[in-house]
């Protein structure tokens, strides 16, 4: 559908989901990574921690940070109808990200109490948007925008799970259990969420 005969609701409902997005990325950066890097004492030994980890930190933040920023730029429905080429090169930027940093992700977790949890987060994030890369090729649009909404939700995970870092109990005191079943949660909870936002429609109106 031609964006200018999207509905007004289905527009407005767009842009208070992007700006809700980008304001808790703000949030987040602040409150967990310009705190990390600023060595706040509650993170200090997960600092400690992440500067033995930067050859593989960084290949797998540039490759998150990319994820994080191509989604809001290929959902653009504006931005797709008037540059496809752009949307196609950024979408496969997007893929290798994807796999960069999910093979990344579960290098750093080697040989952790986490393991379990990124592994399962990355697979979803590979089986998701291996998936909306394979329909947009075979020029299936509705499911490629749906599994591209999948896969950002996974992309996603990395922010919201750190909404609540600055609260002591949340981040000293979960334990190794606890975390690994929290990243499970937070990828399976993210992946309903966007599931039921695409049934909305379905799920709230009867058929005639
Ligand atoms: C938007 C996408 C992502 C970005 C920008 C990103 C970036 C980062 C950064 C900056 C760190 C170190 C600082 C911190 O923990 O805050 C980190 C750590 C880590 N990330 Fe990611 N990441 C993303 C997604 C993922 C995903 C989907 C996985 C799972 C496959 C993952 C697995 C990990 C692991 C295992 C660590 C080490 C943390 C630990 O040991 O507790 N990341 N990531």
């Amino acid at each position: 559908m031609p964006i200018s005969t999207l509905p007004a609701t289905s527009s407005r409902f767009k842009t208070i989901l992007w700006v809700s997005l980008g304001l808790t990325v703000l949030f987040v950066f602040i409150t967990s990574e310009l705190l990390l890097i600023t060595d706040y004492p509650m993170y200090h030994a997960y600092r400690l921690q992440v500067i033995a980890d930067r050859h593989l930190l960084i290949p797998h933040t540039l490759a998150g940070i990319f994820a994080l920023l191509i989604g809001p730029i290929n959902f653009s429905s504006r931005i797709r109808q008037r540059h496809l080429q752009l949307h196609r090169i950024l979408g496969r930027i997007y893929v290798i990200s994807v796999f960069v940093g999910s093979f990344t992700g579960i290098a750093l977790a080697w040989g952790r109490p986490g393991l379990p949890g990124t592994s399962m987060q990355a697979a979803a994030w590979i089986v998701c948007t291996t998936a909306a890369f394979l329909s947009a090729r075979n020029r299936q649009i509705v499911q490629h925008r749906q599994w591209m909404a999948r896969s950002y939700a996974v992309t996603f995970t990395f922010v919201s799970s750190r909404v609540l870092n600055l609260v002591p109990a949340y981040w000293s005191h979960l334990g190794d259990v606890l975390s690994a079943v929290g990243v499970i949660a937070f990828t399976l909870a993210s992946l309903l969420i966007v599931d039921l936002g695409l049934n909305w429609h379905e799920l709230t109106t009867r058929r005639d």
